[in-house]
């Protein structure tokens, strides 16, 4: 089956291990979908779900960690993400519902995870780094 959504390292690769580890695996989740199967669609959008929960944790406890002053609105935009995604797989028993999730699926969320680590995971992954350069710097000069 061909990608839905293909890694691309110049994209996705943001230079922080733990947040492209999960940024990776989330798309090998999304990519081992079967299109043409509703109950695929179903299924990985759940599994998605549960490893977004974990992804937008690991993200958070590092933005508290390092007091990032941007985390109210990056976490706003994670709550919003998370109930969208819920709210489309509790809608999916019917056949209505599930051709909304299942465009949600293959438009939506492809567009969305672009956007997001374009826009706020790359912001975010910057000032973690910074952060690292000035307490080396500042340790460098108290030596
Ligand atoms: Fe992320
Ligand atoms: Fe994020």
């Amino acid at each position: 089956m061909s990608k839905l959504k293909a890694f691309d390292k110049s994209k996705h690769v943001l230079n922080n291990k733990v947040i492209d580890v999960l940024h990776k695996e989330f798309l090998e989740i999304y990519n081992s979908v079967e299109v043409t199967s509703n109950a695929s669609i179903k299924s990985k959008a759940t599994e998605l779900l549960a490893h977004t929960k974990r992804h937008f944790m690991e993200e958070e406890k590092l933005m508290d960690r390092y007091n990032y002053s941007r985390s109210m609105e990056h976490k706003n935009e994670h709550n919003k993400v998370l109930a969208e995604l819920q709210f489309f797989i509790d809608k999916s028993h019917s056949a209505f519902g599930m051709n909304i999730l299942k465009s949600y699926y293959i438009e939506k969320i492809p567009y969305w995870f672009d956007y997001h680590l374009a826009s706020m995971d790359s912001d975010l992954v910057a000032y973690l780094n910074n952060y690292n350069l000035r307490t080396k710097k500042l340790k460098q000069e108290v030596n």
